[in-house]
């Protein structure tokens, strides 16, 4: 997707094959539909009295306006006036993803140009314009024999028309949403694709990718089970073993030019993803039902790989190093068993009491490979637990830190990504729950407070730095009919940068 911007001088001689304007409900022209209502004689004031009502998210395409050049002109229901929120961009970024489905859905339609939203600071709205266009853009076919030529994406540019005035921090805002909406692609692209095609080796060649494309700021290394080994990471490696599909412990190192120039205190940011792709539960094993949905155990590794690719497109002044622990949880004869008791590398024994509880078997190693970075701020991402579902839904990831000031800063960067958190407790109290009468730590906390205790687990191998554990079982991926990666916390996580490098 290509994306620039315009100015609304003289929008009705916009060349283009669709133009999106807003209109509120009871009929109330935004700015830029009253421009082209003026140029078109009435035309849109005529239609908004009969047949178009302005309903959020409704969309109703005119043709060959007399007056106006663009082929077609979307109007966009933005919704009664004083709903429209106009000090967040949500209302915004809805309308502008209104308009490009109904774009996409129009065939012929290859450009889009769109002022559907006003009131907000130009550089967040065309910003989230630009995430919501690529995330409403986004199609799969990776694996089908006959990709569905219908479906596929027709869009080719969208253009947003600004105020002259503004096109500077339009274009910023553009390309910051452009680099966040490339990388929540490819997070999504590879939390749906299956596990026997995502492997630990398909997500370190993909990172070995990335390296490639962005040579000059990102570094890979793969290590393979012999070096985990060496390590010590004998918890990750424990859970690797059950499976035919060779362990995979990838480490990214970001270094943006301007970082590299100021010899600043504080170590790089961490981020550390739960790269699980596929989880059968192992010994304890899942019920069949919707198992084929734990190929997204990996979306955590795939929102590293993501949030790296859209760090190295918009070249942040930052130290950014990401680390994936990845591997298959499957039952073998050589799979952890129940009862089990495994050293992990900080030297703490783990009793294995359900081989379901894996993700934090292999975060907790990456966690104190992290220490050697002595970094500013550690931050894992996992789909972790059953029990986060259930406490916030898909509504909220959910989120465990002892730090105050990088949960809030975490907090903040996900309201303003409209991609949020919720603060979840973490008190020592906790703890007790994870006692074992044969290892230092049990690897589960019994059936109350599933989400916390597995963050509680976390801690005990993040006391080193400032760190934080974000929950996306609920957030990552959608189950049902519209089944997918969503791409989240990507817009989460690269706000948070953003905020870092300002
Ligand atoms: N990957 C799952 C968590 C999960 C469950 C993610 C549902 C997305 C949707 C994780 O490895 C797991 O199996 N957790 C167990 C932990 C339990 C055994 C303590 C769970 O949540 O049931
Ligand atoms: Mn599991
Ligand atoms: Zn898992």
């Amino acid at each position: 997707m290509e994306f620039s911007t315009q100015t609304t001088a003289s929008l009705h001689q916009i060349k283009t094959s669709a133009l999106a304007v807003g209109v509120f409900a009871d009929g109330i022209l935004s700015p830029a539909a009253e421009l082209i209502d003026r140029a078109a004689n009435g035309a849109v004031r005529a239609v908004v009295k009969t047949e178009f009502r302005g309903r959020a998210g409704a969309t109703l395409v005119l043709r060959s306006l007399q007056g106006v050049s663009a082929q077609r002109v979307i109007l966009v229901g933005l919704g009664k006036r004083e709903d429209y929120n106009a000090r967040t961009h949500a209302s915004a970024e809805q309308a502008f993803a209104s308009a490009c489905v109904a774009a996409q859905l129009t065939e012929g339609v290859s450009t889009l140009a769109a002022n559907v939203i006003d009131d907000v600071s130009i550089r967040a709205r065309t910003r989230a314009a630009a995430i919501s266009a690529g995330a409403a853009t986004y199609h799969y076919d990776a694996t089908f024999g006959k990709p569905d030529r219908d479906a596929q994406p027709k869009l080719k540019k969208i253009t947003q028309v600004v105020e002259r005035t503004d096109t500077a921090q339009a274009q910023l805002g553009l390309r910051e949403g452009g680099a966040i909406a490339n990388g929540m692609t490819l997070t999504r692209t590879l939390g749906n694709l299956p596990g026997n095609i995502c492997t630990p080796t398909y997500l370190a060649d993909t990172a070995r990718k990335l390296a490639r494309e962005f040579k000059g700021s990102l570094k890979v290394e793969v290590l393979d089970q012999a070096k985990v080994e060496a390590l010590g990471m004998g918890s990750f490696a424990s859970v690797a073993r059950g499976s035919a599909e060779p362990l995979r412990f990838i480490v990214l190192r970001y270094s943006g030019k301007a970082a590299k120039k100021s010899k600043t205190a504080a170590g790089p940011v961490v981020l550390v993803g739960k790269g699980i792709t596929f989880d059968s539960g192992g010994i304890s094993i899942k019920p069949a039902a919707t198992m084929d949905e734990m190929k997204y155990d990996m979306c955590g590794a795939a929102s590293v790989l993501g949030t790296f690719r859209a760090l190295a497109e918009l070249e942040l002044p930052l130290d950014v190093v990401g680390l994936i622990a990845a591997c298959e949880n499957m039952p073998s004869g050589t799979a952890n068993k129940p009862g089990d008791v495994v050293t992990s590398m900080s030297g703490q024994t783990i009793e294995i009491l359900n081989t379901d509880a894996e993700g934090r078997l292999v975060l907790c190693d990456a966690l104190t490979y992290a220490e050697r970075f002595k970094p500013s701020a550690v931050i894992d991402i996992a789909t972790l637990t059953g029990a986060c579902v259930v406490a916030l839904g898909s509504v909220n990831t959910g989120l465990f830190s002892k730090n105050d000031d990088l949960a809030d800063a975490l907090l903040t960067a996900g309201r303003e990504a409209m991609d949020t958190a919720w603060r979840m407790p973490m008190d020592d109290a906790y703890q007790d729950q994870l006692k074992s009468n044969f290892a230092d730590i049990a690897n589960i906390g019994g059936p109350q407070a599933g989400a916390v205790t597995a963050a509680c687990f976390l801690s005990r191998f993040a006391k080193a730095y400032p760190w934080a554990h974000l929950d996306i079982a609920g957030t990552a991926w959608k189950g049902g009919k519209d089944k997918g990666a969503t791409g989240r916390p990507v817009p989460l996580l690269m706000q948070y940068l953003l905020d870092q490098a300002a």
